[in-house]
C-alpha cells in the first residue's frame, strides 16, 4: 500500500502564450475535477502566471514557475525573485532542471541557493536531479544522484524539507522518448530516498515525494507510478496536451 500522495506536475518549458494558457486550463479543469489522490501542478512560463493563476481559481490545480533567482532583489537583469512569485499566486517552483544546468550554467551551488531562497519565501520546490547517459553507462548513477541530493539540499532544514519534492530525471530520458524502465526509475528514486533517510531520518525518507521525469506519457505512466518509490511525475512534452496530462492524472488514481 502506498501511503504517499501523488504529485503530477506539468513542465511546459518555453511553450504556450497567455491566451493558450487560458484555453488549455479551461479544457483541463473538467478532465481532472474528480481527482482526489494527487496534487496537480502546472509549471508555466513566467509571463503566463497571471493567466494561469486566474484560470485555476477555485479548482484543484496549482500553479508553479520553472525557475527562481536566489537573491531577494537587485541588479540581476532578467531574473525573477521568490517573493515576486509568491505575490503572483505561484505555489511551486521547479529548481535545477537539467535544461537549466545544461544551457544556463546552473551548478549544484546555484541550485542549492535557489532552493533555499524559494523555501525561505514559502514556495514548494520541485528539485530536479539525475544522471547523464555517460554516467549511467559507467555505473555511477547512484553516486551522482546521491551527491546531487546532498549538495542541492545543503542547509535545508528538516522543517523546510516538507516543502521539497524531488524529481528524479535521468537526463538521457528527457525529451528523447527514451523512458527509464519502471525498475530503473524505482531504483534511482529509492537511492534518493535512502540519502534523505541518512540526512534527515526515516520519517522524512518515508514522507518525501519523489517524482520520476523523462518521457513520461499517458502510455507508460501507470507502470511507472505503480512503483514503490515513485510518487508522481514531472511531465514535459505530454503536459502540453490536456488529454494526455489528464490521462496521466487518471493513471495515478
Ligand atoms: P519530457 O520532459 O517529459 O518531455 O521528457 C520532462 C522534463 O523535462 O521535466
Amino acid at each position: 500500500m502506498k501511503k504517499r500522495r501523488y504529485v503530477i506536475a506539468g513542465n511546459w518549458k518555453m511553450n504556450q502564450t497567455p491566451a493558450e494558457t487560458k484555453e488549455f486550463i479551461n479544457k483541463f479543469i473538467p478532465m481532472v475535477k474528480d481527482c482526489v489522490n494527487s496534487d496537480i501542478v502546472l509549471c508555466v512560463p513566467f509571463v503566463d502566471i497571471p493567466a494561469a493563476v486566474s484560470a485555476v481559481k477555485d479548482t484543484n490545480i496549482k500553479i508553479g514557475a520553472q525557475n527562481v533567482h536566489f537573491m531577494k532583489n537587485g541588479a540581476y537583469t532578467g531574473e525573477i525573485s521568490a517573493q515576486m512569485l509568491v505575490e503572483s499566486g505561484v505555489e511551486y517552483v521547479i529548481v535545477g532542471h537539467s535544461e537549466r544546468r545544461q544551457y544556463f550554467a546552473e551548478t549544484d551551488k546555484t541550485v542549492n541557493l535557489r532552493t533555499k531562497a524559494a523555501l525561505d519565501a514559502g514556495l514548494k520546490v520541485i528539485l530536479c536531479l539525475g544522471e547523464v547517459l555517460e554516467q549511467r553507462e559507467n555505473g555511477i548513477t547512484e553516486e551522482v544522484v546521491s551527491m546531487q541530493t546532498k549538495l542541492d539540499l545543503l542547509g535545508v532544514t528538516e522543517e523546510q524539507l516538507k516543502n521539497v519534492i524531488i524529481a528524479y530525471e535521468p537526463v538521457w530520458a528527457i525529451g528523447t522518448g527514451l523512458t527509464a524502465t519502471p525498475q530503473q526509475a524505482d531504483e534511482a528514486c529509492g537511492v534518493i530516498r535512502k540519502v534523505i533517510g541518512e540526512l534527515y531520518g526515516q520519517n522524512a525518507a518515508d514522507e518525501i515525494i519523489i517524482q520520476y521525469g523523462g518521457s513520461m506519457n499517458d502510455k507508460n505512466a501507470a507502470e511507472l507510478l505503480a512503483m514503490e518509490n515513485v510518487d508522481g511525475g514531472l511531465i514535459g512534452g505530454a503536459s502540453l496536451k490536456p488529454e494526455a496530462l489528464a490521462a496521466i492524472v487518471a493513471a495515478a488514481q
